[in-house]
């Protein structure tokens, strides 16, 4: 990253979070997007950068970063993104119904992200930034073990830019649900047929940046020492 004049960083916006603050509050912002304010193109520079600081696997780096903020593009991509949602949460009581049983407060969460899933769902094509991570290498047909390559190849970067973003008040959402229409996206933007898109990840000021820690699930749930 390039300093500015006189040796500082731009830094209006940082936070200045520690390593656990980051990790533990960089949340999936969706209502808390500002989508009245623009987004100074350098923060976006300065997040990839810290991206492309990800490892990949053999040191392959086959990674891009589409940076979308053309208006009539990023409507197409809302467009997508919307048919993707239509698809999975259209029928909310169906997609509800497939909740567990047996934990009360995860449902509950659930419910609440699919409430915010909905808005941001309708309000895609006002996110002022999208940037969609791509790797130069498609899993189609490829044996589980090297699918994990290639995704664990990129999706590392992708965190670390949501990061990123987080220290520099900036609010991102993990979204994947416009690969439904994966060859009208690349089209759209021009992107290459061995390229696979990995996400899309609608990026703006948040409203605010105090988030905190969610509530996971209970860690004897999902750790497990010597055997499962
Ligand atoms: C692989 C992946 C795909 C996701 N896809 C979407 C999506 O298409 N739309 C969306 O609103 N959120 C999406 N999310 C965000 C999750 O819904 C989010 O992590 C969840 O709401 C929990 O939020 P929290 O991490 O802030 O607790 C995705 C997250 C991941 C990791």
């Amino acid at each position: 990253m390039s300093d500015g004049p006189g040796g500082m960083r731009p830094s209006g916006d940082r936070l200045d979070l520690s390593a656990d603050e980051l990790l533990s509050t960089t949340r999936a912002v969706r209502k808390r997007l500002d989508l009245t304010r623009p987004v100074d193109p350098t923060l976006i520079d300065e997040c990839l950068e810290m991206a492309a600081q990800a490892p990949t696997g053999g040191n392959g780096q086959g990674w891009h970063f589409v940076v979308v903020t053309d208006p009539a593009k990023r409507a197409a991509l809302a467009e997508m993104y919307q048919r993707g949602f239509e698809m999975m949460y259209g029928d909310r009581e169906a997609a509800e119904a497939n909740l567990p049983t047996d934990d009360a407060e995860y449902v509950a969460t659930t419910k609440r992200v699919i409430d915010s899933a909905e808005y941001l769902a309708e309000h895609m094509a006002e996110v002022p930034v999208m940037v969609i991570p791509c790797i130069n290498v498609r899993t189609d047909n490829m044996p589980a073990a090297m699918q994990a390559g290639v995704w664990g190849s990129l999706l590392p970067a992708v965190w670390s830019f949501m990061l990123a973003a987080r220290e520099r008040s900036l609010g991102t959402c993990w979204t994947s649900l416009h690969l439904i229409d994966e060859p009208a996206a690349a089209a759209l933007l021009g992107i290459p047929d061995n390229m696979m898109q990995g996400a899309l990840i609608p990026v703006a000021h948040s409203i605010g940046t105090d988030f905190k820690p969610a509530p996971r699930r209970d860690m004897s749930r999902i750790v497990h020492h010597d055997t499962w």
